[in-house]
């Protein structure tokens, strides 16, 4: 059930939210226990909520830095991807996780494997909170919270005009919200 007038269903709560998080961040301390130079890289603007949770659940030491992108013509084929804000220093050497809120079309997240790969970190993986159902999708995504149905989807960062990115739980928008 929603609250929202201008939302359909949800489609992950709150409550699973948090516990995939607190999930996504164990295996992330694992698997870089040994690792003293990891880097979390968060892409605005949709991830900052995914990214001020996750790196408060994790043990392992790590810093964190963002990039800014934009694209032109969403509804475009070309998916092309600008930076808009890079980030401040050097990765070589570094090991780097890349935390996005959503994998949609996989255009912003193949862009940024490939920049930054060519900037030879010591490994580069990527953690993203929703992916959408699209077989036609190829992105390297090491740690996934949760697979959803390919509509319009807003909350927990993810925006329609700027607006219900703060809602604490993932939310199919209605139809007549964005056909207006
Ligand atoms: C969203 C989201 C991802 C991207 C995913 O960003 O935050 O970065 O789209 O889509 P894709 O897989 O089709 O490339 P958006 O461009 O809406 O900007 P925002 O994060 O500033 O809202």
């Amino acid at each position: 059930m929603t609250s929202h007038p201008d939302l359909e269903r949800t489609l992950v709560t709150t409550d699973a939210i948090q516990a995939r998080v607190a999930e996504l961040a164990q295996q992330i301390d694992q698997a870089y226990a040994g690792a003293d130079n990891l880097l979390l890289v968060g892409i605005l603007r949709g991830a900052f909520i995914f990214m001020a949770d996750l790196t408060r659940a994790l043990a392992v030491t790590h810093a964190v830095d963002f990039m800014a992108l934009t694209s032109y013509g969403k509804s475009t084929a070309s998916g092309e991807v600008r930076i808009v804000m890079d980030l401040r220093e050097p990765i070589e050497n570094r090991h780097v996780l890349l935390v996005e809120d959503i994998v949609d079309r996989g255009h912003t997240l193949n862009y940024l494997h490939r920049l930054l790969r060519d900037r030879q970190p010591a490994s580069l993986r990527t953690c993203v909170m929703v992916r959408k159902e699209r077989p036609d999708v190829g992105v390297p995504v090491d740690y996934l919270g949760f697979t959803i149905p390919d509509v319009w989807v807003v909350g927990y960062g993810l925006d329609y005009a700027d607006r219900y990115r703060t809602l604490p739980y993932i939310a199919e928008l209605k139809a007549s919200v964005y056909r207006k």
